[in-house]
């Protein structure tokens, strides 16, 4: 999604912002623009990567200048083309400004600048807080900024300049991440950390409706409506090498690679000694009323949902609370029903999803607990949820999400687990479940030896344009993210569903070769799943099945087979997932997609 860097300090911002701004491609984009004041302001803009407006930079030598703003812009309102690229600039004072986010009353606000005279040149509802702000300036950029947020209804993250204030620059925040970077005499801003810590690792988060004027001498902080505040130090932790590419061609592939140390990290620490119980730091503040909950909803977007089905099956099967999953964007608007005893657990790698942002607010507005399963610390999600588990799998640069999903399950076993025991697991069992537990990274390592015969299973059926992805249990959710994890990054069309579900419509799809992915892994559901599988062949489907080592069954009904290990079946969808993580990487591979750029798509979705 868009990113913003803006630099105040004493270097020359040209080539720092541009470096900021790679740092920030793997989030999405579709064009890119800086603004920098140098006496004057000097604007640039390309459609396309940031190395077309790099090489368009180049081509200027006329403008230095340590104040600057910059974008990557993933188009919402208007279409994608240069003049929609931000920054964007008013008619009447000097303003530049880049957005993300949404102003939601643009259109009423459009119309009244225009009344007052002012000609828009783009499509963009970023323009109409250029040109507002600028309407409401009267020689002091904050109380113009302050102002214009006053009127404004919707999500932003903003970096403005003026070019009648060439010593300041104001940034402000609402629904969507900012956060600055403090240096000696200079200050990084950026939408996401990794822009920051080549800089710095001193730094703060702004909160909603906070507005920062920064100038080389020192920063103010204070609310839209000018009550001061004072920012929240943090120290930065993200280690730089881990958003290289070291010896792997794409971050996904080296994401998929790293999940059996991403794991080893999110269970460090978490189990005793002895193997017979579970330590969850981040919730023992609440863990009477965790062990007492009534009821679990589980909500999140995409790949992290497919996570939270899979928490579901756990809550529900081991510590016997009811739960349910909801889609955050359904969830927020829908006037769910929150009653005592219930604990509502927000699902997410960013922990900056705008749908499962709201609907955490929705949930602790009537009176839920709310958790978070978070991967990025510090991020809103992690401050406003009242407790939560990190999944320390490190930072996902792929866009399309791996080693947080695992973690993300690996998480909610865990969790399922440290309440399965305080309410009624046995130690026997749960000390059983722990050690298969311990058992995922190793096994995981034997998975991903296979990623050469994944490549060759895969090769076979990349021409396909439709495919399905089938399971029971705990696998049906691991069929969803074969179907998504395939679709985003490949282009190819495919389906996830249980089963079972397949006889009752879908099955009129299979035809002659059409690839089927089944998990048919060792399990209390195998033999219904091989039934399934009957189905399919004999209506010409071809079957890749992802199976349990030692299955000596399984070769008869599939064309072909993905071995994993032996695992407790409650954990089998963390091993399943790989291989299928593994064909979409090679199925983009072979297609020539952009593995880490899928068209379309953002890193992180800040808006609804
Ligand atoms: C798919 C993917 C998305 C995210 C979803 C939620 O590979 O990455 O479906 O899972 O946008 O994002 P987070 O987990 O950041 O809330």
């Amino acid at each position: 999604m868009c990113g913003i860097v803006a630099y105040i300090g004493r270097k020359p911002a040209r080539e720092l912002l541009i470096e900021g701004l790679r740092r920030l491609e793997y989030r999405g984009y579709d064009s890119a623009g800086i603004a920098v004041l140098d006496g004057g302001l000097t604007v640039v803009r390309a459609v396309g990567r940031v190395s077309a407006l790099s090489d368009r930079l180049d081509k200027q030598t006329d403008f230095d200048g340590t104040l600057g703003i910059a974008h990557t812009r993933w188009a919402t309102h208007g279409t994608v083309t240069e003049a929609n690229a931000h920054p964007h600039r008013d008619d009447k004072a000097g303003i530049c400004l880049v957005h993300n986010g949404i102003i939601e009353n643009y259109t009423t606000l459009k119309r009244l600048l225009e009344d007052r005279g002012h000609r828009f040149v783009t499509e963009t509802d970023t323009e109409v807080l250029a040109m507002l702000i600028g309407e409401l300036y009267e020689g002091d950029l904050e109380a113009a900024v302050q102002g214009a947020l006053r009127e404004v209804t919707g999500a932003y993250a903003i970096a403005v300049i003026c070019e009648r204030e060439p010593d300041t620059l104001v940034v402000a925040r609402k629904g969507s991440p900012l956060m600055v970077g403090v240096g000696k005499d200079e200050y990084i801003v950026a939408s996401d950390p990794s822009a920051i810590v080549a800089h710095t690792t001193r730094a703060f988060p702004l909160e909603d409706y906070n507005v920062v004027r920064l100038r080389r001498d020192g920063i103010r902080t204070s609310t839209i409506d000018n009550t001061p505040v004072t920012p929240k130090m943090m120290q930065l932790e993200l280690d730089l090498e881990q958003a290289e590419l070291g010896q792997f061609q794409h971050f996904m592939q080296k994401e998929i690679f790293e999940q059996p140390a991403a794991l080893r990290n999110t269970i460090r620490g978490r189990i005793t000694p002895h193997g017979d119980s579970i330590v969850l730091g981040g919730l023992t503040r609440y863990s009477k009323e965790l062990v007492r909950a009534r009821r679990m909803i589980l909500t999140a977007q995409g790949t992290a949902l497919h996570a939270a089905m899979i928490g579901e099956y756990l809550l529900e099967d081991l510590a016997r609370i009811p739960t349910e999953v909801e889609y955050a964007s359904e969830f927020r608007y829908r006037n769910p029903i929150i009653e005592d005893g219930t604990v509502v657990i927000a699902v997410s790698q960013s922990g900056e999803t705008a749908d499962t942002l709201a609907a955490l607010a929705e949930a602790k507005d009537r009176g839920a607990l709310a958790l978070g399963v978070v991967n990025a610390v510090g991020s809103t999600m992690s401050r406003e949820t009242d407790a939560g588990v990190y999944l320390r799998v490190g930072p996902e640069i792929g866009v399309a999400s791996t080693k947080a999903f695992t973690g993300q399950v690996m998480v909610l076993a865990l969790l399922s687990l440290y309440l399965a025991r305080r309410r009624h697991m046995s130690r026997e069992r749960c000390e059983w479940m722990l050690a298969e537990l311990a058992s995922v990274p190793d096994k995981m390592e034997r998975v991903l030896e296979q990623a050469d015969h994944v490549r060759e299973v895969t090769l076979k059926y990349v021409e396909r344009e439709n495919w399905l992805f089938l399971g029971r249990g705990y696998n049906y959710p691991t069929a969803l993210e074969g179907a998504l994890k395939l679709k985003e990054i490949s282009y190819i069309h495919a389906e996830g569903m249980p089963a079972a579900e397949m006889k009752h419509g879908p099955i009129a799809l299979i035809d002659d070769g059409m690839p089927a992915v089944f998990i048919a892994t060792k399990g209390s559901q195998y033999d219904k799943v091989i039934n399934n599988i009957e189905e399919v062949r004999s209506r010409g489907g071809h079957v890749i099945a992802v199976a349990t080592e030692g299955d000596t069954e399984i070769a008869q009904h599939a064309r072909d087979v993905l071995y994993i290990p032996d695992i407790a079946e409650p954990l089998s969808p963390i091993l399943a997932v790989v291989p299928l993580q593994l064909m979409a990487y090679e199925a983009a591979v072979a297609r020539g997609h952009d593995v880490d750029r899928p068209r379309n798509l953002a890193k992180s979705v800040t808006v609804e």
